[in-house]
Parts: C-alpha cells; sequence; structure tokens
C-alpha cells in the first residue's frame, strides 16, 4: 500500500466577468442584497467558443507543471463535472487530447458541487493499491451555460472556471498522505437542486427548448440548512476517524458557496475564519471547481506548507456532502 499525495495544483478561470452591478441590470436584485446574503461581488463567464474542457486543459497544464511531469506521465483524468461539454463522451476524454495526455484512461465524476472531494478519494484508492502512480483530478464547470437569467435565485450564485490537482504515490520518507474521507448521498433530495431537461428522462424537445426545466433549479434555503448539518458531521467523521482535533487543522477548504454557509459550519465546528481559504467573493459559486481552485490559490500565495494538515469539506446536488482530512 502507497501514499498519495498532492503533487501539483492548478487553477483557469474565463476572463470575461461579471460583476453584481452588471447583474442588477439583468434582473431584479442588487449589489447590497447579493453581497450580504452571499459574500459574491463578482464571477466569470465563458466567452462564445470557450469550453469547460478549455479551462480544465488549462488548469491542468499549470498543475503538471507545478508537479514537474509531462502530460504523458499521467495515467488517468478524473473529470469532474456537471456542466459537461457534450452528454457524450465524457469531458475527460474531450479535454485529453488538448494537454497530450496520451497514456491516460480519461472519465468523468458527476457529484455536483462536491465532485472534486470525491474525485480525490477515488484517486487516493487507485493511488494506494499501486493501480496508477500519476492522476489528473480536475474540478471544472461552465455554469453559465445553464444558468437561467431571469430566475434571481440562482443567476446571482454561479460562476464558470477550473481547478486540477496531480495526485501522486508519495515517496516512503514523505509525510503526505490522505487520512480519511467521509462521503454521503441522500437522492431523496434529486429534485430541489437540478438541470431537469436534457438527459434521457426529460429530453430537449420543441416544446420544452427554452423552458426553466433547461437551467439550474434550486430551493436555495433547504440546500442551505443541509449544507450546515451534513458539513459539521462529515467532518466530525474525518476528524474521528483519524484519531485528529479541530485545533490540529492548519488550514480548511470549505466549499465557495456562500459566505454564511462557511461561517456558519466553521461557528458550529469552531474553526477561526483565519484558517480557512475564500475566493467565493472573487468567483462565487463554480460548483466542482471550487476547492481545486481556491487550494490552488493558497498553494502558489505560498500560505499552505508541506506538512499542513488540510480538511477539506464539500456538498451539492444529489445531495452530496464529503470531507476529506489530508497532510499535505
Ligand atoms: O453549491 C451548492 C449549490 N447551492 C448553494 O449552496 C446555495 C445554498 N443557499 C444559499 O446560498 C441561500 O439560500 C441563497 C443565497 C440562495 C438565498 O439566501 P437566503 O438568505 O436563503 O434567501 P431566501 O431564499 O430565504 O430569500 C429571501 C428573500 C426572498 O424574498 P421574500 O420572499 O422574503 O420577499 C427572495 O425572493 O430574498 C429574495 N431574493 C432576492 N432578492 C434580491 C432571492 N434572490 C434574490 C436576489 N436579489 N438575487
Amino acid at each position: 500500500m502507497y501514499n498519495t499525495k498532492i503533487l501539483g495544483t492548478g487553477s483557469a478561470f474565463p476572463e470575461q466577468e461579471l460583476s453584481n452591478h452588471e447583474l442588477e441590470k439583468v434582473v431584479d436584485t442588487s449589489d447590497e442584497w447579493i453581497r450580504e446574503r452571499t459574500g459574491i461581488l463578482t464571477r466569470r463567464k465563458v466567452s462564445e467558443g470557450e469550453e469547460n474542457s478549455d479551462l480544465g486543459a488549462a488548469a491542468s497544464k499549470k498543475a503538471l507543471e507545478m508537479a514537474g511531469l509531462s502530460a504523458e506521465d499521467v495515467g488517468l483524468i478524473l473529470y469532474c463535472t456537471n456542466t459537461p461539454d457534450k452528454i457524450l463522451p465524457a469531458t475527460a476524454c474531450i479535454m485529453q487530447p488538448k494537454i497530450g495526455a496520451k497514456n491516460a484512461v480519461a472519465f468523468d465524476l458527476n457529484a455536483a458541487c462536491a465532485g472534486w472531494v470525491l474525485g480525490l478519494s477515488v484517486a487516493d484508492q487507485f493511488i494506494r493499491t499501486g493501480a496508477y502512480k500519476n492522476i489528473l483530478v480536475i474540478g471544472a464547470e461552465a455554469l453559465s451555460r445553464f444558468i437561467n437569467w431571469n430566475d434571481r435565485n440562482t443567476c446571482v450564485l454561479f460562476g464558470d472556471g477550473a481547478g486540477a490537482t496531480v495526485i501522486s504515490r508519495a515517496e516512503k520518507n514523505e509525510e503526505s498522505r490522505i487520512y480519511s474521507t467521509k462521503m454521503l448521498s441522500d437522492g431523496n433530495y434529486e429534485s430541489i437542486l437540478d438541470i431537469r431537461f436534457g438527459g434521457s428522462r426529460f429530453p430537449v424537445t420543441e416544446e420544452r427548448l427554452g423552458q426553466p426545466g433547461q437551467y439550474i433549479a434550486m430551493n436555495g434555503r433547504e440546500v442551505f440548512k443541509f449544507a450546515v448539518r451534513a458539513l459539521v458531521d462529515r467532518c466530525c467523521e474525518v476528524l474521528k476517524e483519524s484519531d485528529y482535533m479541530v485545533d490540529d487543522i492548519t488550514w480548511f477548504v470549505p466549499h465557495q458557496a456562500n459566505i454564511r454557509i462557511i461561517e456558519a459550519i466553521n461557528k458550529k465546528l469552531e474553526i477561526p475564519m483565519e484558517k480557512t481559504f475564500l475566493n467565493v467573493h472573487k468567483y462565487g459559486n463554480t460548483s466542482a471547481a471550487t476547492c481545486p481552485t481556491v487550494f490552488d490559490e493558497a498553494v502558489r500565495e505560498g500560505r499552505v506548507q508541506r506538512g499542513d494538515l488540510v480538511l477539506f469539506a464539500t456538498f451539492g446536488g444529489g445531495l452530496t456532502s464529503a470531507a476529506s482530512l489530508i497532510r499535505f
């Protein structure tokens, strides 16, 4: 059995920006409401012709560069997204030639916003058993393509972006590892955060075209309550299993959906905000991309050091929640 290490990180965002003030012109909302209720000031949006896989490829190249690896060293690409380039084939396969990872098998993982933490855990299993040595785990979204710009309950929340991580086998003398990951889904809540049309249950027909079901719909209040409850539970479970206390954590990396959700979780777990990485103000909720992008930022700023104990926590459509405790 081998230990798992995050060897490199990278992120990429579209250039086009959409501020709260610009949204005021599109829908009945205000900068003040969005700031106070979510902490979001602005977000990024893909341009015409720009693809989710373009963002994923740009982030992956940066992560590989940091890891000191070439794309040909990658054995597996796990692309975590719920806004794929196409229904078929996997966005992982569409991205593969964009980086030249010709020795890899590539597939997608859809666990909505929770995707990247679940992807980290899947990669961990392959590394531990020795099946693969280097795995790219990407969390990337082009959510703006699925936004109903008439729905103020959702259109102010989401943004586009990609975070990539190179997950590799740790050397014997290194302390890097993943101590524990806890994950849970409750499919009874499938309808409180979804995109109804476009799958095989409700294929797009002429009648359905342009209807709200083509876009993201959400009962925000219910998701908020679930998020706080579930993340506190998952975090307590990983800490218990790995025999660490909250005070031992060097850094907390929560899903960046809403600053109020993060503050509520921190308060319940008694994690100081100073130990918490945030980028929700700059990019909004980028779903599967939030944890890997905010972590990449912290790595590149030199805030995270090798040996630090890092707690990741996330939730999303499904409803699914997950937490993972790692030694960086
Ligand atoms: O990554 C997982 C995906 N989603 C999430 O994590 C989202 C989780 N939920 C949330 O972040 C919050 O529930 C929201 C930000 C979505 C909403 O905040 P809230 O404090 O729960 O507001 P609310 O839904 O209870 O709505 C309060 C009021 C309502 O008006 P009334 O009924 O009190 O008159 C809404 O119609 O705010 C109104 N409202 C808005 N007003 C201005 C809702 N959206 C907006 C808006 N601008 N954009």
